[in-house]
């Protein structure tokens, strides 16, 4: 069914039938009575207008240089040779392809890689021109093998990017996209197409049309909102599983299935489902749903979510026990879903929230090199092996290891979309379009036309997260309002304009805006942040500063599980712990030191010993059991001390791949 399928040792899901039946007596809003689209809160900017700079755009080589670049060489999955030689099997023709498309699009104009441009202008002109006659888009048309409307949506997503790259596209696009539509809307009207995987991520296909409506309505708004409405209404109810009633607060393998949706807990279609209901408000105009998507978002993160800024779920949502796993699609899925957020509901909690899930939770779960990545991430992870037993109830022993598809082959395709995604929503525009908002924070160079022909450049000097400082140059050729964001952690921050009297930040709603002059303006920014200390269960705490989250990074030895027959840098790595990690932290001791950066910091940066930033705190070795013989058991409350105190060093977790970051407590005076 899926590359990343469902376990069937969760509660019975109701068969498809039933489902069917009992969601179509839903009264639907007819195309008649609605007014249009909801407004955003904020406008993206075109793919290829932000481009990623300084050691931002050294991580993109390397994912570039990695498995996300060269996957398409011999990944059978993706690879050109099997799949148009049909040497495939049905699941890897309805997503592997559309989901590597949706990521390499991005990947391939913000590394401006002409050789991966190629690929996706190859892939995007075999499917157009190979569109069924009735409007089936797929490598799959004139095959007996069922249809499946979800899968379609990564690559909607992919060809909306492609043509905000190349506009001279739009015409075939867009064509294509409504004849699809109209057979979507014949199918869904006629129940086909829509299995469980569709039912539980109709908002993917809302975005898409939403594009569509936005941007080239072309008489088709009637079309459109009917779609979206019969999508909607077939397909899971999001805010009933979201809400308290029905949330599950802590991990749901004991506890049954109260609203017999099969796959609503699991953890991907969550991710993607957390933009449900901001996907649903442009088409209701409620503010009830906009209420909903927020509330969606805290209890997700309050129930399961993790210090890293992800929440877990090993398959199913998984509470809040440092051993359990967080799987890579659903870190890139959150990523994209709290980007649409933002630009949807403007709360800069969601920007807030991506950021640290992208300097923390992205870059920990694959290797410095980016050729091999885990299927799960832990919090407290002592060895990456094949577990038996493992700490995970639905998924497979090999899954934390880092390799070219441990335990299932969906996260290799589809994680290449999250970091370039980060890049292309980090600049956009109010809605008027006369001022520009930088949303993430790190170096990028944007350009931007502006409301009456203004072109503004934007240059981001730092070294962020790494550091506080940044040093922005705008050029511009006619005065506005530039905004930034002030993340909450702030604490003291300041800025100066052209070299002026440096002034305490004053944001509004999480953003500081800057009066700009015609010609050219800088910007110095200082944004320092304190030392927070996170709660986490049985009395154990986690360590933040800033974006950061900081870890103990586990000494570690390699074995090569496995390796590509074709591509020998695609290994499998087992890691193991050759030094002690039995610590408690005494938390009053805590101490940052910024380090002495380099001019240009390292590449890889997400590697042992390359952030300068680190955290110092006074620890001793406690009595702290593992599980099996590869995982560690949660950690003790009030231990005692089995050695004598030393200073340990905690670096930013997402540099560190084996690793303790939620650490007992001690008091060493
Ligand atoms: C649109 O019509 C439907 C069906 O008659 C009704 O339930 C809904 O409230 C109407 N919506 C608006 C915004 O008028
Ligand atoms: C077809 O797939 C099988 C199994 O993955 C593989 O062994 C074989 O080499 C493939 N054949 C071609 C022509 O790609
Ligand atoms: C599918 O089959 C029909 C009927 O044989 C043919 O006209 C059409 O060109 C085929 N489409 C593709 C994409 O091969
Ligand atoms: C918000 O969610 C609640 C369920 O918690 C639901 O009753 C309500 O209808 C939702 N609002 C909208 C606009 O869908
Ligand atoms: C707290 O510790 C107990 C005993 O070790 C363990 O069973 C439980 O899972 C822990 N709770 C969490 C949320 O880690
Ligand atoms: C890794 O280190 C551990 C602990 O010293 C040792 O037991 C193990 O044999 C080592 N593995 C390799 C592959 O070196």
């Amino acid at each position: 069914m899926s590359l990343c399928p469902s376990s069937n040792l969760l509660p019975p899901m109701k068969s498809l039938f039933t489902l069917l039946t009992t969601l179509y007596s839903v009264s639907v809003v007819s195309a008649q009575n609605a007014t249009g689209l909801a407004p955003l809160k904020f406008r993206s900017l075109p793919l290829g207008k932000i481009m990623p700079a300084g050691w931002l755009k050294d991580q993109l080589t390397v994912q570039t240089n990695g498995l996300a670049g060269h996957q398409h060489e011999f990944y059978r999955y993706v690879s050109q040779t099997n799949w148009l030689g049909g040497n495939v099997t049905y699941s890897d023709l309805q997503e592997a392809a559309p989901y590597w498309f949706n990521g390499l699009v991005p990947n391939a104009v913000l590394a401006n890689s002409d050789a991966l441009k190629k690929q996706t202008s190859y892939f995007l002109d075999y499917v157009l021109s190979h569109q069924g006659t009735d409007g089936w888009l797929g490598p799959e048309v004139n095959t007996t093998l069922p249809r499946i409307l979800w899968a379609r949506y990564p690559f909607l997503y992919g060809a909306i990017q492609m043509v905000e790259v190349d506009p001279s596209l739009t015409d075939r696009v867009v064509t294509a996209a409504y004849k699809f539509v109209k057979l979507a809307n014949t199918m869904i009207k006629n129940k086909q197409g829509l299995d469980d995987w569709t039912n539980s991520r109709w908002h993917d296909f809302l975005i898409p049309m939403q594009w569509l409506y936005d941007n080239h309505p072309n008489g088709n708004e009637a079309l459109l909102l009917e779609t979206m409405n019969l999508l909607k209404a077939a397909g899971y109810p999001w805010d009933k599983i979201f809400s308290d009633q029905y949330f599950p607060k802590g991990p749901v393998d004991h506890i049954s299935n109260p609203l017999g949706y099969g796959l609503m807990w699991h953890g991907v279609n969550v991710a993607m489902a957390l933009k449900s209901s901001a996907a649903a408000y442009r088409v209701s105009h409620s503010q009830t749903d906009l209420d909903n998507a927020s509330a969606a978002w805290d209890r997700l993160f309050q129930y399961h979510g993790r210090p890293s800024g992800i929440f877990a779920a090993d398959e199913y949502l998984a509470g809040l026990d440092a051993v359990r796993g967080t799987e890579l699609c659903l870190v890139v899925e959150a990523m994209f879903s709290g980007s649409y957020l933002y630009q949807v509901i403007g709360n800069p909690k969601y920007a807030d929230r991506v950021e640290r899930i992208t300097y923390n939770a992205l870059f920990a779960t694959i290797t410095g090199n980016m050729w091999s990545r885990q299927y799960l991430q832990q919090q407290n992870q002592i060895a990456s092996k094949n577990m038996s037993p493992n700490p995970f109830p639905n998924d497979g022993a090999y899954s934390n290891v880092f390799g070219l598809d441990p335990n299932y082959p969906c996260c290799t395709v589809n994680f290449p979309q999250g970091f370039p995604k980060f890049i292309s929503n980090a600049f956009v525009t109010t809605p008027d379009g006369a001022s520009l908002v930088q949303v993430y924070l790190g170096p990028f160079n944007t350009n931007a036309n502006l409301q009456n022909g203004n072109n503004v450049q934007v240059t981001v000097d730092t070294q962020y997260p790494f550091s506080d400082t940044f040093k922005t140059t705008l050029t511009a050729s006619k005065a506005f309002t530039y905004y930034v964001r002030i993340p909450s952690w702030v604490t003291k921050g300041t800025i100066s304009v052209n070299s002026g009297t440096t002034q305490p930040l004053s944001p509004s709603n999480g953003l500081q805006a800057v009066k700009v002059a015609s010609g050219t303006t800088q910007i110095v920014l200082n944004l320092p942040a304190d030392i927070k200390t996170e709660q986490r269960p049985n009395g154990s705490i986690a360590v933040q500063r800033g974006p950061l989250h900081y870890a103990f990074d586990i000494p570690r030895n390699q074995t090569i599980l496995a390796q590509n027959a074709q591509q020998p840098l695609a290994v499998d790595l087992q890691f193991g712990a050759t030094a002690s990690w039995q610590y408690a932290i005494d938390p009053s001791t805590l101490r940052f030191d910024a380090g002495k950066p380099p001019a240009t910091l390292p590449s890889p940066i997400y590697d042992s010993g390359k952030p300068t930033p680190s955290i110092s705190v006074t620890a001793c070795l406690i009595s702290w059991p593992i599980a099996g013989d590869t995982f560690v058991s949660s950690p003790p409350t009030s231990p005692a001390c089995t050695g004598s105190k030393s200073t340990i060093k905690l670096i930013p977790y997402g540099a560190t791949k084996l690793r303790i970051s939620e650490f007992p407590v001690f008091k060493s005076t």
